[in-house]
């Protein structure tokens, strides 16, 4: 009789665990990533409250002393995968990493964690607290571009949405570096090429790094002089969460000191909201910041502004209006991509498939403001999608079938943590 899912959730976190950190999953992505981790910790939770703190404490460990939590920390050198730390070259914390960050869910997991616990959580809570609104002071001093309302990117992998179509408008208006040095990808021998980016997506990728790397990891220089710079509406949504819940979290541990600065990125978001509304598609879009350009499809992210507690009643209504919309052509919410827009691939990574830990977030925000119905369909299909294939890295929209990493740390996490049908009637 086959495990019942549960204990197989359980099983994948406790594998992948490679001593107080967790992989994504083995050999594709063998180090810890930045929010793969923070949803991670919300599955270690339900049964060793414990580890899920160590999760995050590691994670922690890998700050830049300039506040920055990078995407991946390099805690070993591991050939299996690329690009690692010899291609990056950075020295901006204790351990080698990327030159980049992700998208900062970290502060909401540390408050869903607070308010699930009790006094010895909040005093975890307590030791961290000054490293994550570091974190936070960081994404707004140097990533707000000069003249820009809002926090931005400058690579695709920063938004954690790689290949989304979001990012052809700034990829097109850069250059592959002509000094590229030849390299190999390993992601397409461990996973079907045809559900991984592209050749000439990758070598945009690497100029990025490149660039990086010549200026030194100055962030600064990074985002106002970099090749690529846009909008995201991914870490726009979730950092302006993370700043609300940044706050409760201040005002719990009685840290007026900060309250006023937290509350002043609170109302740069709530202001800056608008910088991202795409009329035309009633939607909530990436921006290509040189140019003024949207984006003109509606990604999951684009369904991010209830988990944001964001947006005017109409933008609200676009939102959902779109939402309706997609929900009639696929057999599984919420696609990554707009099946009605250009470019849609249901099984290629973040062009199609539906994305576990964006579900979550998703269907988290819906049901807070009131949502229940779209809320619990979010809720319900990707049970559905575990029901059918495992735990995938994610799921093609269509069919439902699993695509690239199996037994995945995020969606064992997700099951785990808001999911499962038994562990929500407990
Ligand atoms: C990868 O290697 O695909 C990662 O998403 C980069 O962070």
């Amino acid at each position: 009789m086959p495990l019942d899912l549960n204990q197989q959730a359980r099983d994948i976190l406790n594998r992948n665990d490679r001593g107080g950190y967790t992989v994504p999953t083995a050999r594709l992505y063998p180090y810890q990533w930045n929010w793969d981790s923070a949803f991670v910790a919300l599955g270690f939770a339900t049964f060793n409250r414990d580890r899920a703190w160590q999760e995050l404490e590691l994670l922690l460990e890998g700050q830049w002393t300039n506040g920055m939590i990078p995407h991946i920390i390099f805690r070993r050198d591991d050939p299996d995968y690329f690009p690692g730390p010899s291609v990056w070259q950075t020295d901006g914390g204790a351990f080698p990493s990327g030159g980049i960050s992700q998208p900062p869910v970290l502060a909401s997991v540390i408050l869903e964690l607070i308010e699930s616990g009790d006094g010895s959580d909040l005093a975890r809570a307590s030791e961290m607290f000054d490293q994550v609104l570091n974190w936070h002071r960081w994404y707004h001093r140097e990533r707000t571009p000069e003249g820009c309302p809002v926090v931005c990117t400058v690579h695709p992998w920063e938004t954690g949405r790689d290949n989304c179509p979001d990012w052809e408008l700034g990829l097109n208006r850069m250059q592959v570096d002509p000094d590229l040095e030849p390299y190999t990808r390993m992601d397409t021998v461990h996973a079907t090429p045809s559900e991984r980016p592209s050749k000439l997506q990758y070598d945009k990728y690497v100029s990025i790094i490149k660039f990086g790397r010549d200026v030194g990891w100055d962030q600064k220089r990074l985002t106002n002089e970099g090749p690529f710079l846009m909008a995201d509406p991914c870490i726009h949504f979730i950092l302006l969460r993370a700043d609300r819940d940044l706050l409760r979290i201040a005002n719990l541990l009685g840290r007026t000191d900060v309250a006023g600065e937290i509350q002043g990125f609170v109302t740069k978001g709530d202001i800056g909201t608008d910088y991202l509304w795409n009329a035309d598609l009633q939607a909530f879009c990436a921006r290509e910041v040189r140019s003024g350009e949207f984006s003109q499809g509606f990604s999951n992210a684009s369904a991010l502004p209830f988990y944001a507690d964001a947006g005017t009643p109409e933008q609200r209504q676009g939102t959902l209006d779109n939402m309706h919309r997609i929900a009639a052509k696929v057999g599984y919410m919420v696609p990554s991509w707009d099946p009605d827009a250009t470019a849609f691939e249901p099984q290629r990574y973040w062009c199609g498939p539906v994305w576990p830990q964006m579900n979550n977030i998703i269907s988290k925000g819906l049901a807070e403001q009131g949502e229940e119905d779209l809320a619990e369909k979010v809720r319900a299909d990707l049970v559905r999608l575990i029901e059918k294939s495992g735990f995938f890295e994610c799921f093609n929209t269509m069919t439902g079938d699993g695509c690239i990493g199996t037994d995945f740390s995020w969606t064992a996490a997700m099951w785990l943590a808001w999911a499962s049908p038994t562990n929500r009637e407990k």
